[in-house]
């Protein structure tokens, strides 16, 4: 079995790229990643010498490149995770969230019509639901919830799905679709609400929480999810979408507090900034129909996962230090500086 990543060289690729090695030795995998900012080679460095693991630098836009490796690899399933992923970024600049996250699955699209695959996955989000309100703890998304987006960065990855979508009810390309909650974990990128408060408070700087921080997130430890993408796409079925989540909200002050609690730092650095434009309320996902369908189940509980998360970041400098101290700085300084 091959199967190639795309957008491994990332958060939660990478860590899906490690947990199919160790789970199937015998499977190869290639990782397809063009190394935007968010992408680190340094991440893969412990599977580069593995003779399953391959990497190559490319753009998912570039049908040429991806068409010379579907011909070379013959892959039976690509996992797409490659993907503009930061909403404050697709606020102040949407076009690259447009041409990668639509343009991109399309040629991966195409060129599974082209060299025939076995599954297709997208790995989506639950944002693409938009939101929920705060005083309706009963609602939660299902799959069947309409799309609803907000920002520039959801509605690319709606827009991404119905696409997918379109492939299999037109072409009967055999996709299958997750769309998960907030990851947190290792080598999750320190722009993003967790690793950035945890960096942040490690250097005794302001801890930036948009609005009243009472925006409601629900929470899944990566590796869970990587779990679930590995059921899919072995058990799912084929036109499918899945929600993966673990019945786990929490308000963004609440896990800001809890970092600070854990590390012992005060509470003061906290700091009320301007509040995101458009900034979705809350997102919660129903997750049913994977529990009842592949027995899908979240292993990790909130309090263990966050301090193995910390504990990640505090053993892990060198890793998020190296990102911080490089071209980050200027875009923290654009976001954060008059903010
Ligand atoms: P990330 O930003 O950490 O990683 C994205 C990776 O994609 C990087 O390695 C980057 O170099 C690569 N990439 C970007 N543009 C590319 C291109 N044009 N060609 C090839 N590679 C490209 O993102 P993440 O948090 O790991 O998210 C991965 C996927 O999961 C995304 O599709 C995202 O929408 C989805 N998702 C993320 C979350 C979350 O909480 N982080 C939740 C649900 C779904
Ligand atoms: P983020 O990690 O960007 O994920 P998403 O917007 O995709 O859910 O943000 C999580 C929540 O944290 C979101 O409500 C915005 C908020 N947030 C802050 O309050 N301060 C920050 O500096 C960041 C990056 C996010």
């Amino acid at each position: 079995m091959t199967i190639i990543v795309t957008g491994g060289a990332g958060f939660i690729g990478s860590n899906f790229i490690f947990h199919m090695l160790k789970r199937y030795p015998d499977y190869r995998i290639v990782c397809l990643d063009k190394l935007t900012y968010a992408g680190n080679l340094s991440t893969l460095e412990s599977v580069m010498d593995n003779p399953n693991f391959r990497f190559v630098r490319a753009d998912i836009c570039d049908s040429e490149a991806v068409n010379a490796l579907f011909e070379e690899e013959k892959p039976d399933v690509i996992v797409n995770f490659a993907a503009e992923s930061h909403v404050d970024r697709s606020i102040e600049d949407p076009t690259v969230f447009l041409q990668t996250n639509i343009m991109g699955t399309a040629v991966l699209l195409n060129a599974c019509l082209k060299y025939g695959i076995k599954r297709y996955h997208q790995v989506s989000t639950d944002e693409v639901y938009g939101d929920l309100p705060l005083d309706r703890p009963e609602l939660l998304f299902t799959e069947t919830t309409p799309l609803h987006t907000s920002s520039p960065y959801s509605s690319s990855k709606a827009s991404a799905d119905l696409l997918v979508l379109a492939y299999h009810r037109t072409y009967g390309l055999p996709v299958t679709i997750s769309r998960c909650s907030n990851n947190y974990g290792p080598y999750h990128f320190p722009e993003k609400l967790i690793p950035l408060m945890i960096a942040n408070a490690l250097n005794d700087k302001p801890l930036p929480v948009y609005g009243e921080g009472k925006n409601v997130r629900d929470w899944l430890y990566v590796e869970d999810h990587c779990k679930a993408i590995d059921l899919i796409i072995h058990k799912g079925r084929v036109g499918e979408v899945y929600n993966v989540g673990g019945h786990n909200e929490k308000q963004n002050i609440e896990i800001v507090k809890m970092i600070c609690a854990y590390l012992g730092k005060p509470e003061s650095l906290i700091t009320y900034v301007t509040d995101r434009k458009g900034h979705d309320l809350r997102y919660a996902i129903d997750p049913t129909k994977i529990n009842e369908e592949l027995g899908w189940l979240p292993e990790t509980r909130f309090e263990d996962g966050i301090k193995k998360t910390i504990d990640w970041y505090l053993n892990n400098r060198e890793w998020w230090e190296s990102i911080i101290s490089g071209e980050y700085k200027s875009y923290y300084e654009k976001m954060y500086g008059n903010r």
